[in-house]
């Protein structure tokens, strides 16, 4: 087999499509097509893929598949494309189940949406190889990503798709869900460095870091060398340290959600609705999605993030009314329930509504928090450290309003009045 590998660059979304065929048989798989998506516009267009299916035909191809490296989540796969047009097989790593049951939960999507990769028309367990026409492609697990990323040996390349990038930019984040730089580790350091140095890599996206002109092409020595986040000689600490650091800093991908709802789903756009159009899913992010989880299994918000989103929920004020109107004042827009009271309060409460519960020092909140949640109410949260850490963080209170008898500071429900 005599391999040629054609790169294909989608600016837009710094993604590296490659056309990879053997130049005897013409049998050919594309490797992480790209389908855009404009967000404003909300609308797909096939640019990208043109430029490669204008190259499929000219070169007289037969496509045989389209092998994805993962469940890509900044760009939507063109797959579904290629598959109509030349019969293409999609190919994935098998664990792509394992995303695809954490993001039926972020989705919400049906319980007829399958979580068994059946979507896909192969799935890839690792170390299997596959034969497209008369090319052979070993597959090599390599997760971290994402827990399905896999890397594709065609000869003497590998396509690495988000584990291993050109070695000035380093290597994939790892704080999607189930991603892990230990895994990560493990997947470069132990299973692609152990190839040949002669390797030639392939990345999956490159970012043009410092303006410096598109690489998409470098070996496994030139990464153990001197991949400046993962050499041979990094230590796994070391990474997991660096990776975990730097994963904190960054932003969401753009098209995160467009993207991965159509990618668990082999990159089929979704059904259309009963008039005819279809419709794509962005779960809104609310106070109880950035809550942690505290040492006694309640949700915890700061007081900075309830000031900074506290108005979209229901805030309750379980003090007494001497200390609603004390020296640290309260919450704009709190309910004042004082805590014996809360059961009855809680009555006229939506178990799915997102509930902060103040008090002090966060102590009888915690508890008022606990007790909702055992009874059913979902979206209960404690605010850490209650008035005296909204004090200190020098947030606004309100103690006035309230002061002036019988006026409700809230006016929702039917708060305690001081
Ligand atoms: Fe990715």
């Amino acid at each position: 087999m005599k391999t040629k590998i054609q790169p294909f660059y989608d600016r837009a979304t710094f993604t590296l499509t490659y056309v990879v065929h053997d130049e005897e048989s013409r049998d050919a798989v594309v490797i992480d097509p790209v389908l855009d998506y404009d967000p404003l516009s909300s609308s797909v267009a096939t640019r990208s893929l043109d430029e490669v299916m204008g190259y499929l035909t000219k070169e007289k191809l037969r496509v045989r598949y389209v092998l994805e490296t993962h469940a890509h989540a900044d760009h939507l796969s063109g797959s579904q494309v290629l598959r109509r047009r030349f019969g293409a097989d999609i190919g994935i790593g098998a664990r792509i189940r394992d995303v695809q049951k954490v993001f039926k939960g972020v989705f919400d999507l049906p319980p007829s949406f399958p979580v068994d990769g059946s979507q896909f028309d192969r799935l890839f367990e690792d170390g299997e190889e596959i034969a497209a026409g008369t090319l052979r492609i070993e597959v090599v697990a390599t997760p971290g990503h994402t827990p399905a990323c896999v890397s594709y040996v065609i000869g003497d390349a590998v396509f690495t798709g988000d584990a291993l990038f050109i070695e000035d930019y380093g290597t994939g984040r790892c704080d999607f869900p189930s991603g892990s730089a230990d895994a990560l580790y493990t997947s470069v350091h132990d299973r692609l460095y152990a190839l040949p140095d002669a390797t030639r890599v392939f990345v999956g996206h490159d970012y043009e870091p410092g303006g410096r002109a598109l690489r998409y092409e470098t070996t496994i020595g030139a990464s153990k060398a001197a991949n400046v986040q993962l050499s041979a000689a990094t230590s796994r600490e070391a990474f997991v340290a660096a990776r975990t650091k730097r994963d904190a800093t960054l932003a969401a991908p753009r098209l995160l959600y467009p993207s991965v709802q159509v990618n668990i789903d082999a990159g089929q756009l979704p059904a259309p609705h009963a008039d005819g159009r279809r419709y794509l899913v962005v779960p809104l992010k609310g106070l109880y999605e950035r809550s942690a989880a505290s040492a006694d299994g309640v949700r915890d918000v700061t007081p900075e993030q309830v000031a900074a989103v506290g108005g979209t929920a229901r805030i309750v004020d379980v003090r007494e009314p001497d200390e609603v109107n004390g020296e640290l004042g309260h919450i704009r827009g709190a309910e004042l329930v004082p805590l014996a009271t809360v059961p009855t309060a809680a009555a006229r409460w939506r178990e799915d509504e997102e509930i902060v519960l103040v008090c002090r020092s966060g102590a009888r909140s915690g508890r008022a928090a606990a007790a909702l949640a055992s009874a059913g109410f979902r979206r209960v949260m404690n605010m850490a450290g209650g008035m005296l850490a909204w004090n200190a963080a020098k947030l606004p209170t309100s103690g006035d309003e309230s002061r002036a008898p019988g006026l409700s500071p809230t006016g929702k429900g039917a708060p305690i009045r001081p």
